[in-house]
């Protein structure tokens, strides 16, 4: 069974990237299920039932997202309604929608799985608890994470964590893809972060400009969406009859 990991999709520019990239990458990857950050794809913070459904018309089969997801109040209905976009676990219980999917893909019944980093993030529960919590918890073939932490250091303690316990932990959140992606000793594939869908001409997504007067000024400054030279990252994993990973591949083409 191969997973296609899709790292935050940002504004516009990257669910239009995504949907013209999404043909080759289907045709070079062959996945049989498509997993995309989507906490970014409304004008690139947070996400709409609008644009989720933008990102499941260009192939997404689940939806994750972090720390941007409740940006939009009108999406948190649609948060509580679906069961393919989902939320940080490890978030209040009684908040808007739902830590975890389960999804049939190839026979197998894949259950996806979004925890926030504690670091630098706002948490009810530690993600590491919550991760075993889970793990417990959760019938089915495989687990897939999506671990959208702000420091390596978290992201790699959990990669270790999880080691042997489910097919694959994916960072997101840092927009920038790290070059550790490989499959720990235990059978769980790893990578720190697997970037970002959106502009590289940008910080992190946002015009570069507008990015550099905030830094250089100090003062407020309105963040738009930079819309050149879209790249598509994400990462590809090969989950076996064990449910734990053969091999994991870094994805990193510029939209068409
Ligand atoms: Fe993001
Ligand atoms: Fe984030």
């Amino acid at each position: 069974m191969r997973v296609l990991f899709i790292g935050d999709v940002v504004g516009g520019p990257g669910r239009r990237g995504l949907a013209a990239t999404m043909p080759q990458l289907e045709e070079r990857h062959r996945p049989d299920l498509v997993i995309v950050n989507g906490e970014n794809s409304a004008g690139g913070i947070g996400i709409t039932e609008k644009t989720a459904g933008a990102l499941f018309e260009a192939g997404a089969d689940v939806i994750t997202s972090g720390n941007h997801v409740y940006r939009h109040r009108d999406a948190y209905e649609y948060l509580d309604r679906t069961d393919r976009v989902i939320r940080p676990a490890n978030y209040p219980h009684a908040n808007p929608g739902r830590g975890h999917t389960v999804v049939e893909a190839d026979g197998m019944q894949v259950g996806v799985i979004n925890l926030s980093g504690a670091v630098g993030l706002q948490v009810a529960r530690l993600p590491f608890s919550e991760a075993d919590a889970l793990v417990e918890r959760i019938d089915a073939d495989c687990l897939i994470v999506d671990f959208h932490a702000e420091v390596t250091s978290e992201k790699v303690a959990m990669g270790w964590h999880l080691d042997g316990r489910v097919a694959a932990v994916f960072g997101t959140h840092t927009h920038v893809p790290t070059a550790d992606a490989r499959v720990l000793p235990g059978g769980t594939a790893f990578i720190s972060d697997v970037g970002m869908t959106g502009s590289r001409e940008s910080v992190l997504g946002v015009k570069r400009e507008q990015a550099l007067e905030s830094l250089i000024t100090q003062m407020p400054v309105r963040f738009e969406t930079a819309e050149e030279d879209v790249w598509v990252m994400g990462a590809v994993v090969e989950v076996n009859a064990e449910g734990m990973a053969d091999s994991i591949e870094q994805v990193m083409v510029p939209a068409p």
